[in-house]
């Protein structure tokens, strides 16, 4: 399908710890399209890094099929996949993990460094990124002069400087408060209707309805949408609502 660009079936990863074995995703499958921005919502230790890091090719999976492009990442050698991560996909964390010495505008620059670009073009590219997001004006900031949001923002524009076709985001407003996660949530917005697709996993139903598609994994599997559920869910809270008034 023209417009499919990452195709998952069957994902199957698990982990062994002291003689047990942790079946972290259980029979995954999921198309991500053109234009997708999906949001995945489920509980602590549901499985939602783990999916993460297997989109984003930070991991493999023990069995099943996953085709980014229409090319097989099992069959991918480490630079291949290397070149996937780099090139295809931006990742943003919950904690921004951004280097505390460095100012925004080098935070930036830095996934940039390894592509070959002149001093000047990279740091062009950098101030762009800032702009996008709103915070050119803070580039020589370092993190701790920066809000939560405004470093999670750098952090977005770090994503963005190697022109990714994805934004992975895990808890990507885990760390702020209700009106910087808007903020963040209205950026991630805009840069899916400008063309990026955006994977948004988290454990807060109203930052996963922010999405077009919301998919629920709840141990180990993954369920689309589920309407049923978010009203279910959505009843439970007028109830509790109610219930506290
Ligand atoms: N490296 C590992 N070794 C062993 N078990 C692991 C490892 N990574 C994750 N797990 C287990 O796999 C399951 C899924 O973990 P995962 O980190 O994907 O959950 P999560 O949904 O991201 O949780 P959270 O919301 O707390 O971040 C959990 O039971 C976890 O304990
Ligand atoms: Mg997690």
């Amino acid at each position: 399908m023209a417009n499919s660009v990452i195709e998952i079936k069957n994902l199957k990863k698990s982990y062994e710890l002291g003689g047990e074995t942790i079946h972290a995703l259980q029979d995954v499958s999921l198309q991500i399209n053109m234009g997708d921005f999906i949001s995945i919502i489920g509980p602590s230790g549901s499985g939602k890094s783990t999916f993460m890091n297997m989109i984003g090719c930070l991991d493999k999976p023990d069995s099943g099929k996953y085709l980014i492009d229409e090319k097989n990442v099992a069959k991918m050698n480490d630079n291949e996949l290397a070149a996937i991560r780099n090139g295809k996909i931006g990742f943003i964390f919950q904690n921004f993990n951004l280097l505390n010495k460095l100012t925004a505008l080098e935070n930036v620059e830095l996934p940039l460094i390894y592509r070959g670009l002149t001093g000047k073009e990279r740091r062009e590219k950098a101030i762009h990124c800032l702009q996008l997001v709103g915070l050119k004006e803070r580039q020589h900031h370092l993190p701790t002069q920066l809000s939560g949001g405004q470093q999670q923002r750098v952090a977005i524009a770090r994503a963005l400087a190697g022109d990714p076709l994805i934004l992975l985001a895990d808890e990507p407003t885990g760390a702020l408060d209700s009106k910087t996660s808007k903020e963040v949530l209205q950026l991630l917005k805009e840069l899916n209707e400008k063309g990026h697709i955006i994977v948004l996993i988290t454990h807060d139903l109203e930052v996963a309805k922010q999405a077009k598609r919301i998919m629920r994994i709840h141990d180990g599997q993954l369920f689309e949408n589920g309407g049923d559920w978010l009203e279910t869910t959505r009843i439970h809270q007028d109830g509790a609502k109610k219930y506290q008034k």
